[in-house]
């Protein structure tokens, strides 16, 4: 058989339009049309307009994809578009560049780093749980979305060339980054651009704000020469192990902007989805929060408590099986070979972790939250693939897991929320799906007993 017959051979999904194909299923039922694709088996090709693209599915052929022949595969049309926004920052770059900048920056998430942004967190977390007042609502998923964006921006410069307010702002300002990144996805850069709407202004305003405090971030950094322990700090001090090259202003600035667009829209969805799911789940609350206290005794959880805390963990990984990212994409630059078909260099790859975390064959009863499915855990590693895997596998993920177990442990320790009457939460998704419109009402907690 040739080679595009055997591409030929697999099945089209139902529902192509003319000149459209497949673009308003995926424009408007995201995750879910993501999960149609993924009852039909390990591959089915759809048409993102006119072009084709492949859906691929299960842990298998996702372990072949990002693992075994990661070397064969780039990121990707969608992340093409983006990099004239973020630069060659580590999620758009490829080959040898991405190599030597993953190499340069991987010492920011060694665990010596995480355990001092961990102060960060707690800091961050606290502020935000003393500022809510009981019996009141709070907008939650704003709240979050704030909090890990502060928390990254601290994390990133702990020194008092970032105030409170840059902080604050540049977490605001990159609502926008991200708003334009999603577009630009979408629609060549000057179609955007070209729309004459004050919103368009404005937004274009916002991203042109983000990057000159950033690029004043790396100036001051520069003139005065300290280290100050942070992640910046490390950015302006990695050196190529091979070359001894530093990372230019450009590169810094590219890398700074990635870690805001990847750090926490993610984080915030995840949030936003434990907190919905524990007012949900008022049994799976009650463990969670005697674990915690039973474990730290009132104190912030250090990094040496994390494994400690098994079913807090065990909860949390079901928040990242159901508010994950719904849909990456990748190329082929070489030929792939799977189960005797042949997947040619330049073909379009799709997999989504949320589809394969919502697959009933992987994950029985998927829509509901089970922290003891996970006790045991006798699925394949690539079943649960919320932070990637492979050399493009997330590299913020401890800092994740830190960041998650922290913010829950200041909040619960202080409050119970409970949903604001007449709220009607739906599962939104923009990078990741996540819990919305999220106002909820903050009751004082009882120390138990
Ligand atoms: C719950 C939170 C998070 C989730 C679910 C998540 C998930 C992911 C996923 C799926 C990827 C692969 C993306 C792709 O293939 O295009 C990724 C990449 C990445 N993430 Fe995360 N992430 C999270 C938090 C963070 C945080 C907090 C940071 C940094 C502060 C971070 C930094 C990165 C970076 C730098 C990459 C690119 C890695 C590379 O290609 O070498 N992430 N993340």
């Amino acid at each position: 058989m040739d080679a595009l017959d055997d591409m030929a051979s697999v099945p089209t999904a139902a529902g192509r339009l003319p000149l459209i194909g497949h673009g308003l299923a995926l424009a408007r039922r995201k995750q879910d049309f993501m999960c149609e694709l993924a009852a039909h088996g390990e591959l089915v090709r759809l048409y993102l307009g006119r072009l084709p693209a492949y859906y691929v599915h299960g842990p298998e052929l996702l372990r072949h994809l990002l693992v075994t022949d990661a070397r064969k595969v780039a990121k990707g049309w969608v992340y093409d578009r983006v990099r004239a926004l973020i630069g060659d920052g580590l999620v758009t770059a490829e080959g040898p560049l991405h190599a030597m900048h993953r190499r340069m920056i991987q010492p920011a998430f060694r665990s010596t780093s995480i355990a001092s942004y961990m102060d960060v967190m707690h800091r961050e977390a606290t502020e935000m749980a003393r500022s809510w007042q009981a019996g009141r609502a709070v907008a939650v998923d704003r709240a979050v979305a704030g909090l890990a964006g502060t928390v990254v921006a601290r994390s990133l410069c702990s020194s008092a060339h970032m105030s409170p307010r840059t902080a604050g702002r540049l977490a605001f300002l990159n609502t926008s980054v991200l708003k334009v990144m999603s577009a630009r996805s979408l629609l060549p850069r000057s179609t955007w651009e070209r729309l004459p709407l004050p919103s368009t202004r404005r937004t274009t305003a916002h991203v042109a704000e983000f990057h000159r405090i950033v690029d004043d971030l790396i100036a001051r950094y520069r003139a005065d020469g300290t280290d100050h322990g942070d992640l910046l700090s490390v950015l302006l001090a990695a050196r190529d192990a091979d070359t001894g090259a530093a990372l230019s202003d450009r590169q810094i600035h590219s890398e700074i902007t990635t870690l805001f667009v990847a750090g926490i829209e993610t984080t915030s969805a995840a949030l936003a989805g434990a907190f919905h799911e524990l007012a949900r789940n008022p049994d799976i609350e009650q463990r969670v929060v005697a674990e915690l206290g039973e474990v730290l005794a009132g104190r912030p959880p250090a990094l040496g408590d994390l494994p400690r805390l098994d079913y807090t963990r065990r909860f949390l990984r079901e928040v990242l099986r159901r508010y994950g990212i719904w849909f990456l994409m990748r190329r082929a630059v070489d030929d792939l070979e799977w189960r005797g078909l042949r997947i040619p260099a330049g073909t379009t790859l799709l997999f989504s972790p949320y589809a394969l975390h919502h697959d009933p064959g992987l994950y029985p009863d998927p829509a509901r939250i089970d922290p003891d499915r996970w006790l045991e855990d006798d699925l394949p590693r690539e079943a649960f693939l919320p932070f990637s895997t492979g050399p493009r596998g997330c590299l913020g993920e401890s800092f994740a897991w830190a960041e998650l177990t922290v913010v829950l442990a200041a909040v619960l320790s202080r409050w119970r929320l409970r949903p604001a009457p007449g709220s009607a939460v739906r599962h939104v998704a923009s990078s990741s799906v996540r819990p919305e419109p999220l106002r909820m009402i903050a009751e004082p907690r009882r120390p138990p007993g």
